[in-house]
């Protein structure tokens, strides 16, 4: 029995375990197209036998492709939080374990794979370079086709990559960098175009803001994402107020996608109800659609079949989950994704750093003084009460926030390794742990500062208008 069996409370929902269905589905035709071994493919018709019975005892009906599960037999992925569960989506993360999120049972739960050592030592034989930091450590841990994405590109079939944000205000803090920093190691390492969704009208139907302030945003926004290094020849981004009007080929696939989903698969996907506004309900296909080459013919040249891949946290992930769920059936290739881990708030990885409480968040706007205090006051330490306990028992690094800063940001592997040793030892104490943070943080944030000074009006006009980019397939 696979693990979505029980009550449903701690287990897979009927829209997960469709997902799950419809990809098993995919992969064995894949496989018997592929002419693949006979065990290989007999083991991916088991599988999908065991989950259509899976689904069938947790439905009450029988699994077929193209049509999600009722509105009866859906419960919401996002629903109330049960007691011990994480709770994981677009709007929310929270988890009740000091140690944070449990990444490997996620990945059961949304049917992802994990990001193993075997991935990681492929993709730095692929690229030619050393894997980033945030692979080494298992900060991108889960992924979906990635094996797919490096078969291809040894071909020489190459593909692009698609990121976003939403522009809810003008204050980004440094979990909001994560996605960009990879991203642009990516672009780097593989050599490959890119293109940045910045959703104002997201952010205008969520929250209580006026479109030019969203707008107004997105492009502030811009600049801390261009003072992340990408490369003018290669990036695109773009407003959704400003492009899709302007772009035909946009549009034309928002609404192709719009009339593969259902309501009740959006339901079931995204927890919408009745009262929210239908913009809400419309709005994941927009989202859905840069996943797709010939979005963008100024780059693709109207072809639809290069490949995507979405650097992304894993919250996101539902909205990719629907995309490659209508992917095939609109004609398109499926995306690849790697998922990332949340950034703790200072106060602890029960949540993820949040711009709407300040003092959760180092801002990119900080000073190196506020950088100190907020890690002096605010970051949750893994410690003990007395320098004597802590001499004598040691620190707990998985809990302590300056130590999980530490692993996303300090470039190397040794010195963080004796760090934890250290802490672990008892030989490093908390304001001395907490004194590495603020040392490795405020040149990074003052570097940023500089960089996002170079960047002009002029600049963020270049890189927002829709243009051929250096792109060969
Ligand atoms: N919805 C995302 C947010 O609120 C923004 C976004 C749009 C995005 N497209 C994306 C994020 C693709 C990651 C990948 O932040």
């Amino acid at each position: 029995m696979t693990e979505c069996q029980g009550d449903g409370a701690g287990g897979i929902t009927p829209m997960e375990l469709y997902h799950k269905l419809s990809e098993q589905g995919d992969n064995v035709r894949a496989l018997k197209s592929d002419k693949a071994p006979k065990a290989d493919v007999d083991a991916a018709v088991q599988l999908l036998l065991q989950l259509k019975l899976d689904y069938k005892l947790l439905t009450g009906n029988d699994y077929k492709q193209g049509s999600p599960p009722t509105e009866a037999s859906v419960t919401q992925d996002n629903g109330p939080q049960e007691d011990g569960e994480d709770q994981v989506d677009p709007w929310n993360v929270t988890t009740s374990n000091a140690k944070g999120v449990d990444y490997d049972k996620l990945i059961v739960r949304f049917g992802s794979s994990k990001v193993d050592q075997e991935l990681v030592d492929r993709i730095e034989k692929v690229s030619g370079q050393r894997a980033h930091r945030f692979l080494r450590r298992g900060i991108f841990f889960s992924h979906r086709d990635m094996h797919q994405v490096l078969d291809a590109y040894e071909k020489q079939k190459s593909f692009y990559l698609y990121t976003g944000r939403g522009p809810s205000s003008e204050a980004l803090h440094m979990g909001h960098l994560i996605p960009f920093i990879f991203t642009k190691w990516l672009q780097d390492a593989f050599d490959i175009p890119l293109v940045i969704q910045l959703t104002d009208d997201e952010k205008y139907l969520w929250k209580d803001l006026s479109l030019e302030d969203c707008h107004r945003y997105a492009v502030e926004n811009a600049k801390d994402i261009i003072a992340c290094g990408f490369d003018v020849d290669k990036t695109f981004i773009f407003s959704d107020l400003d492009y899709m009007g302007a772009s035909p080929d946009f549009y034309r696939n928002v609404v192709k996608i719009q009339k593969h989903v259902t309501f009740n698969q959006v339901k079931g996907i995204f927890g919408f109800t009745d009262s929210d506004c239908i913009g809400k309900i419309s709005f994941p296909a927009i989202q859905a659609a840069p996943s797709f080459s010939n979005s963008f013919p100024q780059i693709f040249k109207g072809r639809k079949d290069v490949q995507c891949l979405i650097p992304c946290a894993i919250d996101q992930d539902p909205y990719f989950r629907m995309t490659r769920d209508v992917a095939p059936r609109i004609g398109y290739p499926k995306p690849a994704l790697l998922h990332s881990t949340f950034f703790p708030a200072l106060q602890g990885a029960q949540t993820k750093m949040s711009a709407s409480d300040a003092n959760s968040s180092i801002f990119l706007t900080d000073t190196p003084k506020q950088i100190k205090n907020k890690v002096n006051k605010h970051a949750f330490s893994g410690g003990r009460d007395t320098v004597e306990d802590h001499r004598k028992f040691g620190g707990n690094p998985d809990v302590d926030v300056s130590f999980m800063y530490l692993t996303f940001f300090l470039e190397d592997d040794e010195q963080l390794e004796k760090i934890r040793q250290d802490y672990t030892s008892g030989a490093l104490l908390t304001g001395e742990l907490k004194k590495i943070l603020i040392e490795t943080l405020q040149p990074m944030i003052t570097a940023h500062q500089e960089r996002r000074k170079q960047v002009t009006e002029e600049t963020v006009r270049k890189f927002m208008t829709p243009r051929p980019l250096n792109f060969q397939y």
